[in-house]
């Protein structure tokens, strides 16, 4: 072969090479992108990459580059007045580096002795500063109804204090900041129309720094007592989701929608069950991938007696907003990829959907099958205020059960947890039983079992009530969803 020749074998050689290369290297990128999904684990405690719990209550999220920079309220000390701002950060939304405090007491002196919750942050585009808004109070109560500012050059540097105040004179709570595409700022905060603290929400637009008011846009859900708003985007609609006002405790989270952030907003409607499965909403956070935008439900599990333990729920949300139309369901662990945006669900169905029920007794028109409706706004009843009362459910044929969920009934301010058992047979007479008679979750519990039955019975032992020491309660229950394959 001449040397011509062996050139032009040479060449076709490396050209076949580049080919196979390439032709390999796609599925092994395609593999690459689904191993970024990361399972997100719904109840337990949740450690930072270093094993400390990670302390960011209340707050939000903002992505900076391919990084996610989580922002919330150092509860560590188990007490509501102001610890510090932390800031951790993610490129994979689970596992969570301890950053900064960019915020402490010692940051001002009007820090010193106060409250600082639900702290947001966007950045200022034409002032190239990140900018953090939070919900201020002195240390003792909550009759401030303040928002402070607070700004940084950097996201996660130290922020410079700017003072707090309140919007245009209206009182502000329970606060969000949402950044719109045009990069118009809005501030939604639970206010005071003339009801009393959080009777109505307030919305306005914020100044082009970013750092104040310049418009009052309206009350929105005028004396709904709502509080904990987030607002996010979807199909050129606006979602705002709030939960109702009861200190600490879980209730039914509601949805607005809009064309404008000017309004005029819907009506309230309901989202998932009437606990919002034990969590109060702290944020919506939008996942850019590159197959799929998701939207993460941020949700506060607070513990009240115990602020530092309080944990945090993240759900998919699904938002339409051509529909205008949101719906949030629990998960007990679900799979999230932070490059493509792809969420996985567990293959589990709900085995109780529709199958025949009976109960103990039932109120008329609260049959036992209205808790194995799928609906979470209907429920079964007893016919009276009687404990132990027991709800069943016959699956038709033997089947795995893994997961049991249950949405119990909750009334605002006299929210209690229950003590049960889980019941379960093949045949209807042997019954093996689950003891949770110590539960002290309000509203929702998921329980992890692993039992083949064909029957299933929920025994209705006791309600706790924290306000109340008798349990006027008639036995009821929302909803009962048996997961397995
Ligand atoms: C509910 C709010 O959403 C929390 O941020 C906190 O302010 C508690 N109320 C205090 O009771």
């Amino acid at each position: 072969m001449t040397s011509q020749g062996w050139k032009d074998t040479r060449k076709q050689v490396l050209a076949v090479l580049s080919l196979l290369l390439l032709f390999f290297s796609f599925p092994l990128y395609s593999g690459q992108a689904q191993a970024a999904s990361v399972t997100i684990t719904n109840g337990p405690v949740w450690n930072d990459t270093t094993g400390g719990t990670i302390q960011a209550h209340g707050g939000s999220v903002i992505k900076v580059g391919s990084t996610y920079y989580w922002f919330g309220e150092d509860k560590l000390h188990n007490a509501a007045s102001f610890r510090n701002v932390v800031c951790y950060s993610s490129t994979d939304l689970k596992n969570w580096k301890w950053v900064s405090y960019p915020l402490k007491p010692s940051s001002n002196t009007e820090l010193a002795n106060s409250k600082v919750e639900r702290p947001k942050v966007i950045y200022n585009e034409s002032t190239s500063k990140y900018v953090m808004w939070m919900h201020y109070e002195n240390a003792s109560d909550y009759s401030l109804g303040r928002v402070a500012v607070a700004t940084s050059d950097t996201v996660s540097g130290s922020y410079t204090y700017q003072g707090s105040f309140r919007p245009l004179g209206y009182e502000s709570r329970d606060m969000t900041i949402f950044k719109d595409d045009d990069g118009s700022a809005y501030l939604i905060s639970a206010s005071n129309s003339g009801g009393g603290a959080n009777d109505s929400l307030a919305s306005f637009k914020l100044t082009d720094d970013y750092l104040g008011v310049s418009t009052f846009l309206g009350w929105v859900a005028p004396s709904g007592h709502r509080e904990a708003p987030e607002v996010a985007k979807q199909g050129g609609k606006y979602f705002l989701i709030t939960s109702g006002a009861s200190g600490w405790y879980p209730n039914q989270a509601k949805y607005m929608t809009a064309s404008s952030m000017s309004g005029p907003w819907s009506a309230l409607q309901n989202l998932g069950n009437s606990s919002a499965f034990f969590s109060q909403s702290n944020y919506i956070l939008p996942v850019q991938g590159t197959s799929a935008t998701t939207y993460i439900y941020m949700g506060n599990r607070w513990n009240s007696s115990l602020l530092g333990d309080s944990r945090y729920i993240w759900l998919p949300l699904t938002l339409s907003g051509s529909a205008g139309t949101a719906s949030l369901e629990w998960q007990s662990s679900w799979g999230i990829d932070a490059a493509t945006g792809v969420v996985t669900l567990p293959a589990l169905t709900n085995l109780s959907a529709g199958k025949s029920a009976t109960a103990s007794s039932s109120a008329s028109g609260y049959e036992a099958s209205r808790a194995n409706d799928g609906n979470y706004q209907t429920e079964w009843k007893a016919s009276a205020v009687t404990w132990p009362s027991w709800w069943q459910v016959d699956l038709g044929a033997t089947k795995t059960v893994k997961e049991v969920d249950i949405s119990w009934f909750l009334y605002n301010g006299s929210e209690a947890y229950h003590q049960y058992t889980i019941q379960y047979s093949t045949n209807g007479t042997t019954w093996t039983t689950i003891d949770r008679t110590s539960n002290t979750t309000y509203g929702f519990t998921t329980d992890t079992v692993n039992f083949s039955a064909r029957y299933v019975r929920i025994n209705l032992v006791n309600a706790v009530l924290w306000n109340n020491p008798n349990n006027w309660y008639t036995p009821t229950l929302y909803e009962v969803k048996l997961l397995g394959n």
